[in-house]
This record gives structure tokens, sequence and C-alpha cells, in this order.
């Protein structure tokens, strides 16, 4: 397997919620994946702290099972789980009282190495544990904090939290995750537009016809519906994940791949969004699968909530309003309980502006698809002659730039997302990482949309189990003459 393992220094990593289901599913699989890669430094310690009492040989257990339970191929092949082990610690810790906090500065003193504190509980926690790090002298300006979303509900709360969160660390120290921005594909995305000629100069209004995104899920909400029923697809994927794939298809090019350089750009791309019209706005909610209703419920059952008015489906036409996307709108939506997972950015550049080819009536366009997830990869469809005789018949083709296929599959090494973003917390590297401003200026977005359909009492519209949503978010673009792309795998 080729991989190129950039070396990082010895760190401590305190994981808070150490035993929780983030900590169990992705941040120690991904972690000991790291270590498989020869990534982690020996002398790197990884500690677990939690109010569970366990001492530290159940919590390697625990960590064991759950890297056994989620680690994934790349685990299963790799047989150091028991060195890894080795660098797990436990403290049992009270993040509202002082129980447990020497314990653990105690553990963390004397040493000079990277500290990095990652906060995988409720978001009602992170100003206690912000505040006892600093109480307990853990805060000092080389220690890092990790925050995972929600980063609040609105902008209030965001405010608020970005205001304590400010009080025990500097903005270089605070990591706020969007576990998109970890995504391999997105990554690509940035390399593709900045590391082409190609594209640029087609990149805007006079040649894209509109952008799609599109974040389709085939799992429910079951298990989370009390904060799935608090929050909604609106706030639960589109102010972060799509608000994010949005930024990087739309952002001017930085002037260097820097973390600033950047988030300013991206900054730039979300104040210049237009409030959402109401006709530009579909929410949905996915109704129980006919004959199945015991496993897949409805969307009202699953969260047992049967007058619940929250979207677990959105469309929405968004428009930017700056020079190079004046004209140009962007349709995005996300949902659960469709037809595929698939998560995909489409851009569809406009029509040729004349046609010489008689023979041919077809509407000819070059799309360019980003597909994030399940099989990620590149396509960019072109128009070229039917081979044979005929005349001049017209098809489309993919040119394909799917890694598996023009690189050996084999020789990918195929990097989570929570892997690369707990790395470079510990590099230091904060590019793919949210700014306070950046995530406060995606609620003044959004906090409106939602003021808007709660003051008109809207009620979501029903869709099928397994379906593509409702009818009404594929009418909005019929309504414009353009049709959604598929959704498929
Ligand atoms: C999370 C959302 O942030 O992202 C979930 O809270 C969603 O509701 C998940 O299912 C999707 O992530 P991924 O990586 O599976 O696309």
């Amino acid at each position: 397997m080729v991989s190129r393992v950039i070396p990082v220094d010895t760190f401590d990593l305190v994981i808070f919620g150490g035993t929780g289901d983030l900590a169990r599913r992705k941040i120690l699989p991904g972690l000991f994946r790291r270590f498989c890669a020869g990534q982690i430094p020996a002398g790197a310690r990884v500690i677990g702290a939690a109010r569970s009492a366990h001492n530290t040989d159940e919590y390697r257990q625990i960590v064991r099972e759950a890297i056994e339970e989620f680690g994934g191929a790349r685990a299963d092949a790799c047989d150091h789980l028991d060195d890894f082990l080795q660098m797990i610690e436990y403290v049992v810790i009270d993040a509202r009282g002082d129980d447990g906090w020497k314990e653990l500065a105690d553990l963390m003193a004397g040493t000079d190495r990277i500290e990095a504190y990652y906060f995988s509980v409720a978001p009602a926690l992170f100003g206690d544990i912000a505040k006892r790090l600093k109480k307990w002298g853990l805060a000092d300006a080389g220690a890092r904090i990790v925050v995972e979303k929600p980063f609040g509900r609105d902008l209030t709360t965001a405010r608020a939290l970005n205001k304590t969160l400010a009080t025990y660390f500097n903005e270089d120290q605070i990591y706020r995750i969007d576990h998109y921005l970890g995504k391999e594909t997105v990554q690509n995305l940035m390399a593709v537009r900045f590391g082409n000629m190609l594209f640029e100069p087609l990149w805007n209004s006079q040649y894209v016809d509109h952008i799609q995104i599109t974040v389709a899920e085939t799992v429910g909400v079951a298990g989370r519906g009390d904060y799935y029923d608090n929050a909604g697809a609106m706030r639960d994927m589109v102010q972060n994940h799509l608000m994010q794939l949005l930024c990087l298809i739309a952002m001017e090019p930085p002037a260097r791949f820097s973390p600033d350089a950047v988030r300013d750009e991206k900054l730039k791309v979300i104040r210049a969004l237009e409030p959402v019209e109401p006709h530009h706005i579909v929410r949905g909610q996915y109704q129980a699968e006919p004959g199945n209703e015991e496993q897949h419920p409805s969307y009202r059952t699953a969260v047992e909530n049967p007058r619940s008015r929250t979207e677990s489906f959105i469309a929405l036409r968004i428009e930017i309003s700056n020079w190079r996307w004046a004209g140009t709108p962007f349709y995005v939506r996300t949902g659960k309980r469709l037809a595929e997972r698939s998560s995909e950015i489409t851009v569809v550049f406009k029509d040729t502006p004349h046609n010489i080819f008689e023979e041919d009536a077809g509407r000819h366009r070059n799309v360019l698809s980003i597909h994030l997830q399940p099989n990620e990869g590149i396509t960019l469809g072109v128009t070229i002659k039917e081979p044979g005789p005929g005349g001049m018949r017209l098809i489309d083709v993919p040119l394909d730039m799917t890694f598996a296929e023009t690189l050996d599959a084999d020789e990918i090494e195929h990097v989570d997302a929570y892997e690369r973003l707990i790395m470079d917390v510990i590099r230091g590297n904060q590019t793919l990482f949210m700014r306070c401003d950046e995530v406060e200026a995606a609620w003044e977005w959004t906090d409106p949309i939602i003021e808007g359909w709660e003051a008109r009492n809207d009620v979501p519209r029903p869709y099928d189990f397994g379906s593509t949503g409702p009818i009404a978010a594929h009418e909005m673009l019929r309504r414009e003459k353009r049709e959604w792309r598929q959704v498929t795998e």
C-alpha cells in the first residue's frame, strides 16, 4: 500500500466522553488506523475521560471492543491492537464538578508534548469543561480543544458558545469539526478547482447554468430522535455540512492554501447568500415502509412525536449575490430514508450558444459530477460523435476521473474523515476546521429561514420511504426547466 505518512509530534489526546458513541465509533478506531499506518509516535497517549467508573484496564477492553466492532477492514488487517492499547489511559471525571480533575492534571503534568482535548460530549458541557481545563492549568497556549457539532442551534446560542470558549482559549486553539471537510473528495474538489487551469475560466455564471448538491441518506433517525426532532435537516445538515460544500464550490481562489486564507474566502460566500424565499424551500417527512412499519416506521413514529413538524428532508434554491455567481442557482437537498446513500455535487454547464450539427436535435451539456460517497470520484460529461457511419450523431460520454480506475485501487489508502481531522489537530493545521465567524455567519443566514417556516406553521410534506423525497422538490426544479440528478450510488 502506498501511503505518505507525515509524522506528527508526540501528543496526549484527552477524549471527554471517551466511552460515548462518537469515541467508540469514530475517534478510537480512527486513531488505531493511524497507529497501524505508523503515524502515531511512540510515547503518545490517548486518555479517555468520562463519568463511568472504570479503571484503565476496563477502558482498554472497551476500546478493544469498539475497534473490533467499528474499525473496519484496515483495522481488522492490522495485528497491533495490543500495542495500541498500551497507549490508552482512563480517568473518571466529572465535567460539572471537580472530581477527577486533579488526577487528570497529574497525568498531564511535566510533559512538553502537544496537548489536545476532544469535547466528545453534549454542547451543554463545553463551557464546564473549558472552565475546568483553565482552572487546573491545562489550558496553556499550546493546548488545543476540539469541539463537535451541533455548534449552537441558532445565532444566539452559537455566539454564546463562541464567547464561552473564547474566555479560556484563543481562536487558534479551537478546532470546530465539520467531518465533511475531512472527506477525501471534498479535498479533491479543492485540488481540481485550484490545481487545474481548465475549470477556473468557466467557473462562473456566464458558463455555469446551475449547481446541485445532494446528500441523500438511507438511514432514519431512530436512536437519536430527541436530538433530531429538535434540529431537523436544516440544522443537522444544511447549516454545516452542505454549507461547507457550497462554500468550497463557490469561493474565490484563496491566495494560498492556509487556514485563514481559505476560511476568509468561505466566509465571503456565506455573507453573500441571499435570504431564501418560501417557494424556494421544500420540507419533507418520511413515511413508514409499507408492510414493514415495525422495522422502518415513519419519521413521526421514530421520534415518538405524532405532531412533529420537523423536516427529515429539505430542498432549497439558494442564490449567491456576487459577481461570480449572480444568476446561477444552487439547488441543495438532503434527506433521510431516501432511495440510496449518495452524496454528490454537480456543476451543470450551459448549452453551447449555437448548434452547428443539423442531424442532432439533442441538448448536450457538460456536467461535472463530484461524487463524495459511497463511491468517490469525479466525472466530466463531454459530447462526442457517435462512432461509425450515419452522419454527425452526437452522444454524451463520461470522462471518468474515478480514483479506483485511474489509480490502482489497492494502492490507495482510504483515510476516514475523522482520522485526517484528528491528525490535523495534532499538526496544528486549522484549514479544515470552522472559524467562529464562519459558524456565526452560517447561522445568521439559517435563522430567518427557520423562523419563516415556524411563523407560517409550515407542515413538512410526506414522502415515501425509499423515494427521492417529496414530489414538490422535483416540481421546484421543473418550474425552472431543470431536473435533479438521479440519486444513485
Ligand atoms: C451527521 C448528522 O453530522 O452527519 C447525521 O448529524 C448524518 O444526521 C451524518 O447522518 C452524515 O454523515 P456521513 O459521513 O455518513 O455522510
